[in-house]
């Protein structure tokens, strides 16, 4: 069976990606680790904690990562997705249910359980985990990395060169890359075209009145307007949740095989640039059947 590994820095859009992943992948979603990135590392393992206890089917494992990129890096993206995560909607769940998650061990990353067989690690947050992931996990059982990172013809959405993820941690991206791993890039040119509205999120609620759903819709409406001043759109880019099918389904997405660098320091920190070469094992997904990623987000 393939197994699925996500790392993740559990942001809003990090939410929709597990709730999606889960929904996709089941069982064959072994394990979830979470990193520094949109928010703490505690509250992105907070975060995965919530969302596995609400969905009874998961199965996943939680082993909390990183707390700082490599080069000590660690400003995050509260004011976007909330101080915790979930776009303020902490403050609408039940106190028993934060209670019993604040009481649960959660292991570090050097003892994640890496069981037998090979495993697609989707990295949804800065890519400081992934080399140590790779190394736990034994290379040669590694069939892909698949990443929500960079930016190679549009700009930037952290700073004009770069996107979040890659900016985040550049050194881990560029070891990453050094791994000999195929390696799937699902960088923002391809998430800006998928735009999921505000009206579409509120209608998961007809079909899907889950306390999962319930907090999808909750944890997107403050975040989502963040992209009315950015964007001039009452929605958001579903950047994970488009990595996440991106695992799932390659075969649905126009992938360039390439050269990537991305660069570490100075004003264009995280930039990432995309020199096509079909040999290569990195591959920029850069479309492909988006009418499909546009109906299955739009259904809960
Ligand atoms: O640039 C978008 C990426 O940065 C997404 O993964 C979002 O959750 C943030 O981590
Ligand atoms: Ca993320």
């Amino acid at each position: 069976m393939p197994r699925y590994h996500i790392d993740t820095d559990m942001g809003v859009d990090d939410g929709l990606a597990l709730y999606n992943a889960n929904r996709v992948l089941g069982r064959s979603l072994t394990n979830v680790s979470t990193v520094w990135g949109n928010v703490t590392v505690e509250t992105a393992t907070r975060n995965a904690l919530v969302f596995r206890a609400l969905m009874p089917d998961a199965r996943f494992d939680v082993v909390a990562g990183a707390d700082r990129a490599l080069d000590g890096h660690r400003a995050g993206a509260g004011h976007v997705h909330g101080e915790d995560g979930l776009g303020g909607a902490a403050k609408t769940l039940g106190k028993r249910l934060l209670k019993r998650i604040a009481a649960t061990e959660v292991k570090p990353l050097d003892a994640l359980p890496v069981g037998q067989g090979r495993v697609t690690i989707i990295g949804i947050g800065p890519a400081t985990n992934i080399p140590y992931l790779v190394a736990r996990y034994g290379k040669k059982n590694v069939t892909r990395i698949v990443l929500m990172s960079g930016a190679f013809f549009d700009p930037g959405n952290i700073t004009p060169h770069a996107e979040f993820n890659a900016y985040s941690d550049p050194l881990a991206l560029r070891r990453v890359l050094a791994l000999g791993v195929p390696v799937t890039f699902v960088p923002l040119d391809l998430c800006r075209k998928i735009v999921l509205t505000r009206a579409t999120v509120r209608s998961y609620l007809k079909t899907n009145r889950s306390r999962v759903v319930r907090l999808l819709v909750e944890s997107h409406m403050a975040y989502m307007d963040h992209y009315i001043a950015w964007e001039g759109l009452d929605g958001c880019f579903p950047h994970d949740a488009i990595a996440v099918l991106a695992a799932w389904r390659p075969e649905r997405f126009y992938r360039v095989p390439g050269r990537v660098t991305v660069e570490t320091t100075g004003a264009r920190r995280g930039k990432t640039t995309l020199v096509p070469d079909p040999r290569s094992s990195v591959e920029v997904a850069m479309g492909g059947d988006l009418k499909w990623v546009r109906q299955f987000l739009a259904a809960p």
